[in-house]
């Protein structure tokens, strides 16, 4: 762990800590301590410093941790899980546990980090991570069916996140396809599935799930779209452990059901908070571009297109927009 994220663990609590106090705690000089201070604003943290105090976040950051994280969750889930990792930095949450070592067949590994210096989103694109405010986690897990029935997971996923959302009294939210979350035309959260299909075997798969809570610091301005946060939202910011818990729990029981039947048994669901249906769309392919009405998506996750002839087209990869 390096010093700038050894101090922002000890000034998470909200109060002042003098450069001299922090110095003797990690065993460094206060001049050390000065530049990775300095350092802190990469991390997008709003830190005050008063001369004859010390430093202190704008306000107490609450960290996650692994022990209250599970003790939120159903025993039955919880027994679910072989290994709960909270980092407070990761280059990518998913790109740690592709790296990582594969928990027993029918158990998960999961990873939560404070901050992601390399967040991954769809399509190649950066999910800005800054510390600390936000939920970015992981789970990697085996699924024995065929990878080509796994393209819908990641609507799946998007569903485990909406049933969080009503949990916490939030309407208007709506799904944009395949795996966007957004409230009110901004976006909330997101997810990201990679998999690993072995020759034999089964089918190594990381999700990915990128939840706004508390974007208001300074990286906000590096996202390329309109965004929201859950802050914003219930105008105060939730307890992140708490939340992390009732999201996982509801993670693993969406698993549960989409490895049983697969999307099919969730796909209404979708269906309820569909953005696009009905609208005229244009969808974007790496070679061309379709326009027609949004149909909805079939009970793989595929999107279904109407072009002007009449004809209803699917696809299942693409980047949708509302036309016009
Ligand atoms: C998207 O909407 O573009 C997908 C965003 C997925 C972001 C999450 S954050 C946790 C996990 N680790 C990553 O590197 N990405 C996913």
């Amino acid at each position: 762990m390096n010093n700038q994220i050894r101090i922002i663990s000890i000034l998470a609590d909200g109060a002042f800590h003098s450069g001299e106090e922090l110095g003797k705690t990690l065993g460094i000089s206060r001049t050390s301590v000065w530049m990775a201070i300095k350092k802190l604003s990469a991390y997008g943290l709003d830190l005050h410093s008063v001369r004859g105090k010390g430093y202190r976040f704008a306000h107490a950051v609450e960290l996650l941790d692994s022990t209250k994280i599970l003790k939120g969750i159903d025993t039955t889930i919880r027994t679910k899980i072989a290994k709960l990792d909270v980092f407070l930095q990761r280059e990518s949450t998913n790109a740690y546990l592709m790296g990582s070592m594969s928990p027993d067949v029918d158990k998960s590994n999961v990873c939560f980090a404070e901050m992601q210096t390399a967040g991954r989103g769809r399509r190649g694109r950066l999910w800005v991570s800054p510390f600390g405010g936000n939920i970015y986690v992981s789970i990697l897990r085996h699924f024995s069916s065929d990878p080509q029935t796994l393209g819908g997971l990641g609507l799946a996923l998007s569903v485990a996140i909406i049933r969080v959302l009503t949990e916490l009294g939030i309407s208007d939210v709506k799904l944009k396809w395949p795996n966007d979350v957004i409230w009110q035309k901004r976006k909330l959260a997101g997810t990201l599935v990679e998999m690993v299909a072995e020759s034999t075997g089964p089918c190594r798969v990381v999700m990915g799930i990128g939840l706004n809570v508390d974007l208001s610091g300074a990286m906000s301005d590096k996202i390329d779209q309109p965004w929201v946060d859950l802050k914003t939202i219930l105008g105060e910011v939730p307890s992140r452990n708490q939340l992390a818990s009732t999201l996982l729990q509801q993670l693993f029981i969406t698993i549960a059901q989409f490895e049983q039947s697969g999307l099919s048994a969730l796909a209404d669901e979708w269906r309820q908070y569909d953005a696009y249906s009905g609208s005229q769309v244009s969808l974007s392919l790496p070679k061309k571009n379709i326009s027609g009405i949004c149909e909805g998506i079939d009970d793989m996750g595929a999107i279904l297109v109407r072009a002007a002839d009449g004809n209803i087209q699917k696809f299942t990869s693409g980047e949708i927009s509302m036309r016009g």
